[in-house]
């Protein structure tokens, strides 16, 4: 028998009968277990490592462990408190050079994990800083130079939680505890080998378009499952994925009913009120937090989180000149072709699959309820006078090798295409060509508000909630925007920082395959004034 097209069946995401390991949550220690900020000096050590993702499924992967008190962690949920004095050192047990970089958090660059600031192989650097940001759900990851893609697949990334008084004050009155019922859920694609070890072996289209895998993880649980009971939860979500984007509903199992949910904050916290949807997309590097009303189930019924289909507009790039679809599609034809021969069919990007699946267990005698407000968020000040930067995202195709480029650039290690002033409030205009894919772009340092998105096509504008054409993700902070093929979208952002010295951060794409080709460039802010 087959036991490479054996192990590759049990973990089909479009099977829910597939969805049977017991999804992780994050507990006390072990992986991805909660650890908290404390006066101790703590050391992370980046290295190989074993780990059962689930029973029988054992695999060698990389990861951020941690001990203290006897007890260790692998790739911790950093639990922080806006205000904290946060210090980690990085020990880098790896035979390449690695970072650490705190997406979303606003701090001093030195600090960021930027390229430039590369910890080799056998030494160690300490992150030090204050826990600036509102409470929210944050992240780290891995930004070695041209290595960030792999380092993350094979497992280098982590959760970053800030809590403050908005944020207390919102899980009390949803009655929601981190950990129990308030849920952080990294959702990742990954693939494995016949012998269930995970494997990164991009081949130039997926160096191009982006590296996809087979299998779905939750918390880096494949096929998972997850027992609820009939109340409120908040699931914290991060498309963790190097490339793969997510078009997200909740469905009862059985008559395949989408059910509303909430939405309740975006990259960088809270939104002013929960916000009722249907579907939602999910790019790499975004965060959602979810509000689901679980209360008018019955013990027994099955719910699911799935992948609707979707046109992910990878055609719309047209390798090789021209417009080029028929060329790019039979290419990615023909690989499919050979991968199903193989045994190994590939999980499309857009195709639809279950991500977690949930039963319901328990019926709990609970009285929490939706709020009407969640807090009060201050709005980007965009009046006046702020200046608008064009920002171009496109492709250039040489020698059939495609490389995206940000205003017709390649990322330079010691060029410094965008300059701002320190203090400065910008409006960047993202605009991504006709003949391109989505771009989910992410800056350093700053958060931005999406102000408006034109010229969308139709599976976006659809789900537009206001006339600005803004999805629903876009109503909250947002360190990462997704930016469709002939779409315009503009965001504002604020400059402002306590730091003594001129700041380096980046600007790039969040698939990770596309930053390491250099889809990335410095962002220099300058100026003595505050
Ligand atoms: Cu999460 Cu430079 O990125
Ligand atoms: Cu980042
Ligand atoms: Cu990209």
């Amino acid at each position: 028998m087959d036991t490479s097209s054996a192990y590759c069946d049990s973990l089909d995401p479009t099977n829910l009968d597939n969805f049977k390991n017991e999804l992780l949550l994050p507990g006390k220690d072990g992986l991805l277990g909660i650890l908290e900020t404390s006066a101790d000096p703590m050391e992370l050590v980046a290295r190989r490592e074993r780990v059962a993702l689930a029973p029988g499924k054992e695999t060698e992967m990389l990861v951020y462990r941690a001990e203290r008190d006897g007890m260790v962690w692998l790739n911790p949920t950093f639990l922080v408190e806006t205000g904290d004095a946060f210090s980690v050192s990085l020990t880098n047990g790896l035979d390449e050079e690695t970072t650490i970089h705190w997406h979303g958090l606003h701090l001093h660059w030195r600090m960021d994990g930027h390229p430039l600031r590369a910890v080799r192989p056998g030494t160690s650097f300490r992150y030090a800083y204050p826990v600036a940001n509102r409470g929210g759900t944050y992240w780290y990851h891995t930004h070695g130079h041209g290595n960030t893609a792999r380092q993350v697949y094979m497992g280098l990334a982590g959760l970053f939680i800030v809590e403050d008084e908005d944020e207390r004050r919102v899980n009390e009155t949803l009655g929601v505890r981190l950990g129990e019922t308030d849920l952080p859920l990294i959702i990742q694609d990954k693939g494995f080998d016949g012998e269930g070890n995970l494997v990164y072996d991009p081949d130039e289209m997926a160096r191009s378009m982006g590296y996809t895998g087979n299998t779905i993880l939750v918390n880096m649980t494949p096929t998972p499952c997850l027992e609820v009971g009939t109340r409120l939860y908040r699931f914290r979500l991060l498309n963790g994925s190097n490339a793969r984007l997510y078009r997200l509903a909740l469905e009862k199992v059985g008559d395949g009913e989408l059910l509303p949910y909430w939405l309740m904050a975006t990259d960088g916290s809270l939104l002013d009120r929960p916000r009722p949807v249907r579907e939602m997309f999910l790019s790499p590097g975004e965060r959602a937090d979810l509000l689901l009303d679980l209360t008018g189930f019955e013990v027994g019924e099955e719910l699911a989180l799935k992948n609707l289909a979707f046109d992910p507009m990878h055609r719309e790039h047209g390798m090789g000149g021209g417009m080029g679809h028929g060329a790019h599609a039979s290419h990615e034809e023909m690989v499919h072709a050979e991968e199903v021969a193989a045994g190994t069919p590939r999980l499309g990007d857009g195709e639809e699959f279950y991500v977690l699946r949930m039963v319901v267990k328990d019926r709990v005698a609970y009285v929490g309820s939706v709020p009407q407000t969640l807090s009060v968020a201050p709005v980007a000040d965009t009046r006046g006078a702020a200046a608008v930067r064009p920002v171009t995202l496109s492709a250039m195709t040489e020698e059939g090798q495609t490389r995206w480029l940000i205003n017709g650039l390649s990322y330079e290690p010691d060029e410094y295409p965008i300059v701002v002033q320190r203090g400065a409030s910008e409006i960047w205009e993202i605009r991504n060509d006709k003949r391109s894919m989505p771009h989910p772009m992410h800056l350093h340092g700053f958060r931005c508000r999406v102000l408006k998105r034109k010229n969308s096509p139709g599976q976006v504008a659809g789900t537009a909630v206001d006339e600005k054409g803004r999805m629903v993700t876009d109503l909250g902070w947002k360190d990462t925007v997704l930016v469709w093929p002939g779409e315009t979208v503009r965001i504002a952002i604020q400059f402002s920082h306590d730091f003594e010295e001129e700041q380096l951060y980046l600007f790039h794409c969040h698939i990770l395959e596309h930053e390491d080709a250099g889809m990335m460039l410095n962002c220099r802010v300058i100026g003595p004034q505050g």
